[in-house]
């Protein structure tokens, strides 16, 4: 039903324009700068489009309404960077929206409707969702192609990506070729990818090759998650993350980056937001990040501290500090987090980085005292009798790496082998990509995970 629909939106598309395409990409859902649950919620639906003025517009019509609203229209940036057509990001704000309802809406150019999809608004505290997470995920393979499909079928209310969202640098090319295209299709297939991003709302933390392109001298398109993404922009100030994302090289380049980006760099490399009964903390463990910052590490207490009402607190990050995998094994910073994470009584912390799968025991960990910037050594007591089935209390923090979104699978050999695995591993899958779905339980008392 959603795939005739959608095709049939597309054949309006070519009707109204000509043939021509309008967008330079098609809309997508995001949750903006909304970081707490509201008694009436809003989505924003971002598109891009050439860089002249043109009359665009969108309403929409939540679930039970017989009137459509029109949306309030913002160029959200220009963006014109070094090597790509200058070109504008713009944003519908859809409000006043009923939690958990559908909402159809409807973007138009020159009063004739070129796109329509529809969305759901964000679920309040007591309604049930379902949400997958994964990670290192858009370079183009038959891998990525084929999780978001999966992931598609799983119908979540929200995705979740642990880093290493566009391969290599993430730049505003590979976004256009490894991105949007997969996650954004009319028709959903194992082979092409799915209409995800036009109806389902995804959340993102910036991993090492998000931020690899910051020499804006050699890639003058890089840093792109600063400019496509609309992520709440709670976290600490630049003040209090001095260096945490580069953004060096030519000046003329940079100063071109900084004026698209505004408030969202680097800002928008840590915050938090709540999705039903679950608190999610989104934080940047890039190595040029330092946790061992009082002030970062401040906010990280603070906002963990502010969660505790919330019946389940996540944290997600791109580095995992606790990793059986051989790749990456030494990058074990975000260990010095442990015992914050403990006392902010975090039930799971996802990573990525890794390309696998890997579930620990429930953990509580004491660094040694340091300045660890790679390996961390440490004593870590280890919960064994939690299984996530008949014993579903853990006695700990679960640790899990979902890092086999779509890029090539790291140590397969490694997958049946759990003499190779560090003490604190309970599962490891690495010969197949994976994602994690999960329904929110309501009791706080019952994590289960098979
Ligand atoms: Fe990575």
């Amino acid at each position: 039903m959603l795939t005739r629909f959608l095709c049939a939106s597309l054949l309006c598309l070519a009707a109204d324009t000509g043939g021509i395409d309008p967008f330079v990409i098609k809309p997508y859902v995001q949750l903006g700068n909304s970081p707490k649950l509201q008694a009436r919620e809003e989505l924003s639906i971002l598109w891009h489009a050439a860089d002249h003025d043109a009359n665009w517009s969108a309403d929409y019509l939540p679930a039970g309404k017989s009137n459509w609203s029109k949306a309030q229209m913002s160029m959200l940036r220009r963006v014109d960077a070094k090597g790509i057509p200058a070109h504008r990001v713009y944003a519908a704000g859809l409000r006043d929206l009923a939690p958990g309802k559908a909402v159809r809406y409807r973007v138009s150019l020159d009063g004739k409707v070129v796109f329509e999809s529809a969305a759901t608004a964000r679920k309040a505290a007591n309604q049930p969702y379902r949400f997958a997470v994964f990670g290192d995920c858009a370079q183009g393979t038959a891998e990525q192609k084929a999780i978001a499909y999966q992931t598609f079928q799983t119908k979540p209310d929200f995705v979740a990506i642990a880093g290493d969202i566009v391969y290599s640098k993430g730049l505003i090319s590979e976004y256009r070729q490894k991105y949007f295209p997969i996650y954004n299709t009319d028709t959903a297939g194992a082979a092409t990818g799915a209409p995800l991003i036009r109806s389902t709302l995804f959340m993102a933390s910036p991993g090492n090759h998000d931020i690899g392109g910051g020499d804006l001298g050699l890639t003058p398109d890089g840093l792109a998650y600063f400019l496509y993404w609309m992520q709440p922009l709670n976290g600490p100030t630049s003040l209090a993350s001095p260096g945490s994302v580069p953004a060096t090289g030519v000046i003329e380049n940079v100063e071109a980056f900084l004026k698209s980006a505004g408030t969202q760099f680097p800002r928008m490399a840590n915050f938090s937001f709540d999705y039903g009964n679950s608190h999610w903390t989104v934080i940047d463990s890039n190595k040029q990040a330092d946790w061992s910052n009082p002030a970062l590490k401040d906010w990280l207490q603070k906002n963990l501290a502010a969660a505790q009402s919330a019946t389940w607190r996540f944290v997600i990050y791109h580095h995992p500090g606790f990793n059986s995998s051989k790749a990456h094994f030494g990058d074990q910073w975000m260990r010095l987090l442990a015992p914050v994470f403990e006392q902010g009584k975090v039930d799971i912390v996802f990573g990525g980085h890794v390309h696998n799968y890997q579930r620990s025991h429930p953990i509580r960990f004491v660094p040694e005292p340091g300045k660890w910037r790679s390996v961390v050594p440490g004593m870590w007591t280890l919960d064994k009798k939690y299984d996530g089935v008949t014993n579903t209390k853990p006695d700990g923090v679960l640790y899990i790496v979902t890092g086999a979104g779509g890029a090539r699978l790291y140590n397969p050999e490694q997958s049946g082998d759990p003499a190779s695995w560090q003490e604190f591993t309970s599962k490891f899958v690495s010969n197949v990509n994976s994602l994690i779905s999960r329904s929110a339980s309501r009791s706080p008392d019952r994590l289960c995970l098979k």
